[in-house]
């Protein structure tokens, strides 16, 4: 039997970048070697974004598009709308009971976010309780293995204590999940920023134009101290440099280009120009492939019914399993 493994993102824009070398190249590899659950989480998107369910509903196809785009492929993936399987509402109604307020106030990624969106006390109650939501996609899957960004560690940790408490007061249904990192996971911003975000408008997405991509790697931070094409340059925190050792596939002439460009004489605009020739060489396809794919919108709601209710399935038995640990399997 292959291991479960659930994966999911917020449909608030497109993808850029930052994903591709996060998590969907690692979805593209994982998708033969597991049966692999995508989540298209609308319902904790919409957890701080209440007033604007059109900009959601819209980046369902968006993100959906970047992924069959990208190389996802549904026959091997299943990719699934979150709203649209109301069981894993219930379950997390469930959870809620087994989590205090000071353990949810307490997620340090959950904090962090309320202090970005400056919500103070004001923060939606579902919006901080989006943990134990995720906790339910996860374990409505009975997903073991969850591949997940850095700042995602907090929403597993919390869904292996609700494994724990579930299994404790009502019987063992659940099994720990792990969480795995892929390496190299981070790519920041074209501004030089930790981490590219959609929020942040540090962003090239996998959708733009060349002329965009030119545009933005014009005006990426390279190295302050770089005043004249003679000077000599810093490669370490140059975003140019960061980028080519992510993307260039000639890992030989980069290694040749820093040496020239560490000693002088080698100007930003010429590294800048490479830069946009290999994200263009990657982009490309991925772009055109796209617009392909958005001429066929029925087919694209085909691809989210179908992978939704198979999905559903899966979290429906789980949930049989649930309510009879409950005792709420009250009409058998
Ligand atoms: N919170 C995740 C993020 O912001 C997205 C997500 C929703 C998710 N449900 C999930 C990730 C379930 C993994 C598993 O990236």
């Amino acid at each position: 039997m292959k291991q479960t493994i659930l994966t999911g993102d917020r449909p608030t824009g497109r993808l850029h970048l930052g994903h591709y070398v996060g998590s969907l190249q690692n979805r593209i590899k994982m998708q033969d070697e597991y049966r692999q659950f995508i989540m298209i989480a609308d319902g904790q998107a919409l957890t701080d974004n209440a007033e604007n369910p059109e900009k959601i509903r819209e980046s369902v196809f968006d993100v959906v598009l970047d992924y069959l785009a990208v190389g996802i492929d549904p026959n091997k993936s299943v990719i699934l709308i979150q709203s649209q399987i109301p069981e894993l509402s219930e379950l997390a109604m469930y959870f809620m009971n087994l989590v205090s307020l000071a353990r949810v106030e307490q997620n340090p990624t959950v904090k962090t976010e309320i202090k970005q969106k400056k919500f103070g006390r004001g923060v939606p109650a579902g919006f901080v309780m989006y943990p134990i939501s995720q906790a339910a996609d996860i374990l409505g899957f009975k997903a073991t293995v969850v591949p997940v960004g850095e700042d995602q560690l907090p929403m597993i940790e919390q869904t292996n204590e609700i494994v724990d408490r579930f299994n404790a007061v009502y019987g063992k249904v659940f099994d720990r999940v792990k969480a795995v990192v892929p390496e190299n996971a981070r790519l920041p911003g074209i501004d030089g920023a930790a981490k590219m975000g959609k929020s942040l408008g540090n962003a090239i997405y996998l959708s733009d134009p060349l002329k965009v991509i030119s545009e933005k790697v014009m005006t990426m931070y390279t190295d302050p101290t770089h005043l004249k094409v003679s000077d000599p340059g810093h490669v370490k925190g140059n975003m140019v440099f960061t980028y080519l050792d992510v993307f260039d596939p000639n890992k030989d002439e980069v290694e040749e280009l820093k040496k020239q460009y560490k000693k002088g004489g080698l100007g930003d605009v010429v590294v800048k120009k490479r830069l946009i020739g290999v994200l263009e060489n990657l982009i490309k396809p991925i772009r055109e492939r796209r617009e392909e794919l958005a001429k066929d919108q029925n087919n694209i709601i085909k691809i989210l019914e179908k992978g939704t209710l198979v999905a559903q399935e899966v979290v429906q038995e789980t949930l049989e399993e649930v309510r009879r640990a409950m005792r709420l399997d009250y009409f058998g």
